[in-house]
């Protein structure tokens, strides 16, 4: 049984990150999404909240289960019995963050491959910050996040637009 964590701050779930776990899922015969607890900056949504959308919006893949994690990424992976860790690349500008954690990673534990998936051409552009600036700003993000997330952040901005 090959496992496979995909780990974020989810804050919230995109329709790029929802496509990364998608593929995820069909390349793994299971696939851990790891919901980061403790991020470095302040998050909009608490992590049983972040977790609660991407559990919606992953609705009927048998093979993904969700999860809050604390503690180091190649523990939690460890936790799963997993192989690899997916992350998703959108452009050159993500690659040396990714670079960095993949190495960083490899030095705790050099039993856990990580592995990248390009980005969808459609959503090379998209982020959980920029969806929250659009939504703050009065903007639509239909399309861009899952209904779920949609609904959240229009509570959260009521002033949000509905279409676009
Ligand atoms: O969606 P993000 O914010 O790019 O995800 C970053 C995340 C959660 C994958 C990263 O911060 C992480 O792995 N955190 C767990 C703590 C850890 O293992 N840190 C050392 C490796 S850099």
């Amino acid at each position: 049984m090959r496992v496979a964590i995909v780990p974020g701050s989810f804050d919230p779930i995109t329709s790029g990150h929802l496509d990364i776990i998608r593929r995820a899922a069909i390349v793994f015969d299971k696939v851990v999404v790891g919901v980061s607890k403790k991020i470095p900056k302040n998050t909009l949504f608490s992590a049983d909240e972040r977790k609660a959308m991407v559990e919606k919006a992953l609705t009927g893949m048998n093979n993904v289960d969700v999860e809050i994690f604390d503690s180091l990424l190649v523990e939690f992976a460890r936790r799963h019995d997993a192989h690899a860790v997916v992350r998703g690349l959108r452009a050159v500008s993500d690659f040396e963050h990714e670079f960095q954690m993949a190495q960083l990673n490899r030095e705790l534990d050099s039993k856990i491959e990580t592995m990248f998936v390009m980005a969808s051409p459609k959503y090379a552009y998209l982020s959980s910050s920029a969806v929250k600036e659009i939504a703050e700003y009065s903007g639509s993000v239909k399309g861009l996040v899952p209904d779920v997330v949609e609904t959240a952040l229009a509570a959260k901005f009521p002033s949000m637009k509905g279409g676009r």
